[in-house]
């Protein structure tokens, strides 16, 4: 190719993350599989349990490939959760019908200690075979995710035993023990870079890290818990995977956005929701590509708030990188058509 030519990549979505404007904005959604498709309940139900979804490379594979299928996505996202790292530690992890995930809560050093980072990745084998089917299998204007739950969300889910709003457990061991708690945290960080380092290994070519509930702490908890494990993985993985992006989602931690995009050093942000997108713009967008954020409540109501709401976004972000995603995952009862609707608007919007 000739000097000054402008080369683009067959993935639009790796271009913006390494900075670019294309005309087009790239879009996938969080929790784009799920019970919200039919086929995708259909797969569950041959699997048996969660887990065994997530353990199933072949089934995995469909499930995550049925969302690219029906709504072309410019990024296929890894079928897997944030709980298999307890799980690949040892924890006792189980899923409940219609309850959401159960853990054998783990509160003291002792309980800490009966669980081994020496295993994760033995464990986490299907998981890999799941990632290499999709390499190959996937469009070649994809992009394959990987992912990983940020050590401060899976962490309360560890302390908990389950989900909570106000990760009342996770918060009182780590503020009247912070020593005992940065040794769990240290745990999940050391196998959570050895699970995104298998990941890549395997054929992800973005990983994202997910901190569900990072927006429930005060700003130095917030420091100390979400912006070091984050830095810590970042920087563990531009050394083993130099070129290879990281997205971190900080949900609903406002305006600590900017100073979690600068200190961990990812090279995207996932906005949720709650964060103006004009603010988002002048503010988040000038330190690097930015994703985000239309409610998924919007998609269950489908209509013209969905599509307003949805231009207002692109509109907002049009003169930077931008990836076009939701604010949190898809609710089971978004209904698909409506999926389909805002999809195929996202392709033929131009910036
Ligand atoms: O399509 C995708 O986005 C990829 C797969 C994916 C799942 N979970 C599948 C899943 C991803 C990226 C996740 C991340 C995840 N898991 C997070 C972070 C993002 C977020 O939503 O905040 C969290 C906190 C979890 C933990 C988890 N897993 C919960 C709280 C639940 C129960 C809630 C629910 O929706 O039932 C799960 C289960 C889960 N993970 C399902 C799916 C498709 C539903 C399981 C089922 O089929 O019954």
């Amino acid at each position: 190719m000739s000097q000054g030519t402008t080369i683009t990549s067959p993935k639009p979505f790796l271009d913006v993350l390494s900075g670019k404007r294309p005309e087009q904005t790239p879009f996938w959604y969080m929790r784009q599989a799920g019970r919200y498709l039919s086929e995708y309940r259909a797969v569950r139900e041959k699997a048996g349990g969660f887990l065994d979804l997530c353990y199933t490379p072949d089934l995995a594979a469909e499930v995550t490939l049925q969302p690219i299928r029906f709504f072309g996505t410019s990024a296929a996202i890894l079928f897997s959760d944030i709980l298999v790292i307890p799980d690949g530690l040892g924890q006792k992890v189980w899923f409940e019908q219609g309850h959401g995930p159960r853990l054998e809560p783990v509160r003291t050093l002792d309980e800490l200690k009966q669980l081994s980072v020496d295993r994760v990745l033995e464990h986490l084998a299907p998981v890999m075979e799941t990632v290499s089917i999709l390499s190959r299998e996937l469009p070649s204007d994809v992009a394959l995710i990987g992912f990983a739950g940020a050590p401060w969300t899976v962490a309360t889910y560890m302390v908990q035993g389950a989900g909570s709003s106000d990760q009342a457990m996770a918060k009182r061991w780590a503020y009247s023990d912070p020593d005992g708690f940065s040794q769990l945290i240290d745990m999940v960080t050391e196998a959570t870079i050895a699970y995104l380092q298998a990941q890549i290994d395997a054929g992800a070519e973005a990983v994202q890290i997910f901190d569900s509930w990072a927006g429930g702490l005060p700003e130095s908890a917030f420091a100390t818990w979400c912006i070091g494990p984050a830095k810590r993985i970042r920087e563990a993985l531009a050394k083993s995977h130099p070129g290879i992006p990281v997205i971190g989602f900080p949900r609903a931690c406002g305006p600590l956005y900017p100073r979690y995009f600068r200190e961990t050093g990812v090279d995207c942000v996932s906005m949720d929701q709650g964060m103006s997108s004009v603010w988002a713009a002048q503010n988040i967008q000038p330190i690097g590509p930015v994703q985000g954020n239309l409610d998924p409540q919007l998609v269950c109501a489908g209509g013209s708030a969905m599509r307003e709401a949805a231009i207002a976004i692109l509109e907002a972000f049009a003169d930077g990188p931008h990836v076009f995603n939701l604010g949190h995952g898809f609710v089971p009862d978004t209904p698909r058509e409506h999926v389909a609707e805002l999809s195929e608007l996202v392709r033929n919007w131009r910036a």
